[in-house]
Parts: structure tokens; sequence; C-alpha cells
């Protein structure tokens, strides 16, 4: 009895001393860094869910902007709204678990419909997904008849159903400039769509963009004083944010991008400091993986994503509760489909 306790709290201890390697750049708040302790109590949680999840033929995918605990202890993909679209796309395994908020999950059970897709947060929103109905974008479509629309991932099943081509931030500057006219319909994202006029501008292929919808709750908090505050106190910083910023702020910032064209931005930078207006989650990725940069900025938080959690996690592999099973009606789902496929088509096009 005594050696099985010995073996076991070896084991809890090898296994946080993995997580903590994984997470030792990372802030746990803004004063705290992970420690082995914080590592230790959650490593019977990581061990439980990577154990389950082989036996299950489970793989779970993560959104950068969930917590570093799920992000680094038990995905098997990370990465941005277009990336896990494709590995959800791609997957072979039995159960998707779609760590993300519903229209992430939504958009895998879409194009993978044969396989079971959970989500552990449950029908977790999205400011900008929840701000439009399809009968909002059909209304707009007949006001603009022959005008090619294109709707954000960020955006409910019957609002893609009813959409020409699906978009996400890393595609969809390429996206617009490519598709025929001079007239574009864009929803939900009204920020998105000043930033898509702006840009195509700048590339000389300008275009009237028509929308309707809202703003993301945590990137449309930025101001121009942020950008201008940072470059104060960190000189020779340089800015990252999110397309969801407003024009003011992305104007002033040395790159705007995606979730996974930021990381990439810092990857391949010989800087050292990076001010990043986007959420938290992208943060912590980055303190994980380049210890040797720093990252400063008032860093946004998205509850939505944040409902996500290890415990949720392995709920929802020994027993899922409805609301986090996905289910998509069929109709709207074989049309949304051929919304989110045109874009893999216009990416690569
Ligand atoms: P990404 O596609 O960059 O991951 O953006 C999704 C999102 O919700 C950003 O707020
Ligand atoms: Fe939606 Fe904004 Fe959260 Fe992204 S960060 S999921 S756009 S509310």
């Amino acid at each position: 009895m005594m050696l099985e306790t010995v073996a076991k709290e070896t084991v809890v201890l090898q296994e946080a001393q993995r997580l903590q390697e994984l997470l030792r750049g990372v802030a746990k708040s803004p004063t705290q860094r992970w420690t082995l302790g914080d590592c230790m109590a959650i490593a019977p949680y990581t061990l439980a869910i990577n154990r389950f999840k082989k036996e299950q033929n489970a793989v779970i995918l993560a959104h950068s902007y969930t917590t570093p605990d799920l992000v680094y202890g038990v995905a098997d993909y990370r990465g941005d709204s277009y990336e896990l679209a494709l590995r959800a796309r791609d997957s072979s395994a039995d159960t998707i678990i779609f760590a993300g908020v519903w229209f992430m999950a939504q958009t895998a059970k879409i194009i993978n419909p044969a396989k079971q897709v959970l989500i552990p947060a449950g029908k977790a929103g999205c400011t900008l997904a929840d701000a439009l109905t399809a009968d909002q974008v059909r209304a707009l479509r007949e006001k603009h008849p022959g005008v090619p629309a294109l709707c954000y991932i960020n955006s409910s099943a019957e609002v893609k159903a009813v959409c020409d081509v699906c978009v996400t931030s890393g595609n969809v500057f390429d996206i617009a400039q490519k598709m025929p006219g001079n007239e574009l319909i864009f929803v939900p994202d009204l920020l998105m769509a000043e930033n898509i006029a702006a840009e195509l501008k700048r590339r000389g292929t300008p275009k009237k963009i028509i929308s309707d919808g809202s703003s993301c709750c945590v990137h449309d908090r930025y101001r121009p004083t942020h950008v201008e505050t940072l470059r104060r106190d960190y000189p020779g910083v340089r800015v990252l944010a999110h397309p969801e910023c407003s024009p003011e702020v992305c104007e002033r910032c040395d790159y705007v991008g995606s979730t996974k064209g930021m990381m990439d931005y810092v990857a391949s930078s010989a800087d050292k400091t990076f001010g990043l207006l986007t959420e938290v989650g992208l943060v912590n990725r980055l303190e994980a993986e380049h210890p040797d940069k720093q990252f400063v900025g008032p860093a946004g938080v998205c509850g939505n994503m944040k409902k996500n959690t290890l415990m949720n996690t392995l709920g929802t592999l020994i027993d899922p509760r409805p609301e986090q099973i996905v289910t998509v009606d069929k109709t709207v789902a074989a049309q949304a489909r051929k919304t989110i496929e045109a874009m893999f088509e216009w990416t690569t096009k």
C-alpha cells in the first residue's frame, strides 16, 4: 500500500515537472509565475485527461486564448481559428474536444460531421458571433443583390449558411481582395470591415465594404492612447494588434494580424520587446515559447474562452452534459459547409 502511494506520488511529481518545464516563463497572475506547487495541483487532472483522451481516441484542439494549463498540459493542437478549423477537418480521431467558444466547435462539427464534437465550455458565446442573425444577413443581401457576402468565422452556423465565403483574421484581407467586383458584404465585425476597406485601399484595390453586426468586447476597448503609452514607456517596442481592433489603433501599430500572424511576427523578429493589443492567452503563449523576449501591454481577457477549464474538460471526457455536445441542424450545416470549404479554396487560390 505504502509503495503504491509512493509510486502515485512519483507519477504526479513527474507530471508536475513536465508541466513546469512548459509553463516556466508564463505569468499565472500579474505578479506570479507558475511554480512547481501550482503544477502539482493540476497534475492529477492533466494525467487523467491525457489517459481518457488516449482510451477514447479523442483529440483536444485548444484556441490560443484558452488558459495555459489547457494549451500546454492537454491540447494536441493549439492555434488560431484557421489552424484549428484545418485540424478539425483533417482529424481522424473519434472525438474532437474543442476548447474554444461555441462558433469554433460548431465549425468543427460542420466540416467533420461524422465526429463527435464536444466543447468543455458549453455554449460559450462571442460578442461577434452573437451579434447577428441570418435574417439580418438576408436583408442586407436583398438590399445589395449580386454583391459577394463574406462572413467572419466568428459567426453562427445560420449566418455562415447564408453567406458565400467564410474568412478568418488570417486570410480576410487576401480573400477580400480576390473577390470579384468593387463591393463586398462583410459581417459581423464592424471594425474589421473598416480595416478591410483601409487595407484594400492601401493595396491599390479599393472596395466598398457593406457591413452589419458589432465588435469584439476584448479588442474594441483599445484606443490610440494605448499604443502611444506603450511607445513612450518602452522605447523601441514593436506594437502588434489583432484586426478586430479599431482602424485608429491598427494604423498606429507595427503589425496587424491574426493570432498566428502575431506569433510568427515575434518568432521571426530580432526585436526583444513587444506590446500586444489582444487577449492574454496569446501573451501567455508567447511567454511560454519566447522566454528570451519581453511582452508588455494591456492584455484583455475573453471570459468566454476562459470558461474552458481542466475540470470541465475532464468532465466532458467522462460524461458530457447536453450543452457540451455540439449539434448543428443538417440543412444549415450543409449550406454552412459550402461557405467554409469556399474559404479553404480561396485561401490557396
Ligand atoms: P483568430 O482567428 O486570430 O484566432 O481570432 C479569433 C478570435 O476570436 C479573436 O478574438
Ligand atoms: Fe469573440 Fe472577442 Fe472572445 Fe474572440 S476575443 S472569441 S472575438 S469575444
